[in-house]
């Protein structure tokens, strides 16, 4: 399976430094077996879009979506409005979501659900606190949060076939990363649980790993089995240290 990098800017840079993010990062010289993405805040993403022109890379996405295409919603973004910007993908679930704004597993995978009927594709995120590991549930909280939008009706195949981010909370933007040996048990049971599901293509969905990855040890997570891509945060906020990264990712 191909690899993916997605960039994570969380908030940070409004249209004016957006802009200049992309036009530097495009000057990079950028492996070609990987998919490049980047999360954009929604006041960006025009800017993102312009400054891209032609260049196909790096993929655009957003960090987050309301579930209903359009209503009494003050505040809120759909999916429908989402697609004018022809975005590649659009994350759900993180975990500063879930803990600052009191988002559910429930109202994740409504988010997931409303982003594939749109034709976006949904980048599931999943993970446990620090709590939650030291009392030995980290398989069953990412389970969890994973059979919650497989009840809402995930679906698995055609475009928007969904790319699932296992984040363990712990190790985002705390330096502490979780070792890729740690991280394949639960890439491994985040596999188990599509195919029984779905059965066999379920292998071929992308179960990526975010949490302090930096250029240092990102091709230790890339050669590691059952890990098919990275998430980025505070790694992508300089596009040519992303671009570093994204050159170490494969070594030749
Ligand atoms: P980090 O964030 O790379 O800064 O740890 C990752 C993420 O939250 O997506």
């Amino acid at each position: 399976m191909r690899k993916t990098i997605i960039a994570n800017w969380k908030m940070h840079y409004g249209p004016v430094k957006a802009g200049a993010w992309i036009r530097a990062f495009r000057r990079e010289r950028l492996p070609k077996n990987i998919d490049i993405g980047v999360a954009v805040p929604f006041v960006s993403l025009a800017a993102a879009r312009s400054s891209l022109g032609r260049a196909g890379v790096p993929n655009l996405g957003a960090q987050d979506t309301f579930w209903a295409n359009e209503g009494a919603f003050t505040g809120e973004i759909g999916p429908a409005m989402l697609k004018e910007f022809a975005l590649s993908f659009c994350l759900v679930g993180h975990s500063e979501r879930r803990q600052y704004l009191g988002e559910t597993d429930e109202m994740v995978a409504k988010k997931a659900i409303a982003l594939q009927k749109s034709g976006i594709r949904p980048v599931i995120c999943v993970g446990e606190t620090e709590a939650q590991r030291k009392k030995g549930e980290t398989l069953k909280v990412v389970r969890a949060q994973l059979a919650a939008v497989i009840a809402e009706g995930l679906k698995i195949d055609g475009p928007a076939s969904p790319i699932i981010a296992y984040e363990p909370v712990w190790a985002i933007g705390t330096g502490k990363a979780c070792s890729g040996q740690e991280a394949m048990v639960v890439h491994e049971a985040i596999h188990d649980a599509l195919v029984k599901k779905f059965g066999k293509e379920a292998s071929e969905i992308p179960v990526i790993y975010g949490g302090s990855v930096d250029p240092r040890n990102v091709a230790e997570y890339l050669s590691t089995t059952h890990i098919d891509g990275v998430l980025i945060g505070s790694a992508s906020l300089d596009p040519r240290a992303f671009g570093v990264l994204c050159r170490a990712a494969l070594p030749a």
